[in-house]
């Protein structure tokens, strides 16, 4: 028997399907490949941030951000870490005069972290955020350059 040959026509409505389903696949690989560039660029500034503080700031805060004894305070479970803007300037500046952290009074010379780029700043803060705070969001460096210090 012959298999009758396929009318070459064109079938519209299949071509729009096809589009459809590919640019809708399109948009879905776009899309992912979108939300794991920010997550590779998230593990990046933690990673990097980790470092950062291991350099600047753990010799007082300790590598467990728990602080040393009456001297230096906790990071970790501070309620410093919930202001974005008053943890950039403690940071550029430095702290002095009494503070409470966690129920305990604090009055010691921090100095202020010398050198560290707002690139820097950032990765830090995401790094403080991710390891004793609660949010997991990328601190960008305009975050940070647009805080005004006195
Ligand atoms: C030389 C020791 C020292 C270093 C280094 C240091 N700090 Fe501090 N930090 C202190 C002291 C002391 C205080 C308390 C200041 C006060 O009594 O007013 C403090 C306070 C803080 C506070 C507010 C209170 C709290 O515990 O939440 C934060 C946040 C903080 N430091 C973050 C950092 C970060 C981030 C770095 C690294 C860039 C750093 N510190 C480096 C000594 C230090």
């Amino acid at each position: 028997m012959m298999v009758p040959k396929k009318k070459r026509s064109i079938d519209s409505s299949k071509i729009l399907s096809f589009c459809f389903k590919n640019s809708l696949v399109l948009l879905c690989l776009f899309a992912t490949a979108c939300a794991s560039e920010e997550k590779v660029k998230y593990e990046q500034y933690v990673i990097s941030g980790a470092e950062i503080y291991k350099k600047n700031c753990s010799n007082c805060h300790g590598l467990d951000g728990s602080g040393l004894r009456n001297l230096y305070p906790p990071i970790k479970g501070s309620t410093y870490l919930q202001d974005k803007n008053k943890l950039v300037c403690i940071i550029k500046n430095g702290l002095e005069g009494p503070i409470n952290v966690a129920g305990k009074t604090y009055n010691q010379k921090m100095p202020a972290a010398k050198g560290l780029y707002d690139l820097d700043i950032a990765q830090l803060i995401t790094f403080l955020n991710d390891k004793w705070g609660s949010s997991k969001k990328i601190v960008e460096v305009g975050d940070v350059a647009g805080v005004g210090c006195e």
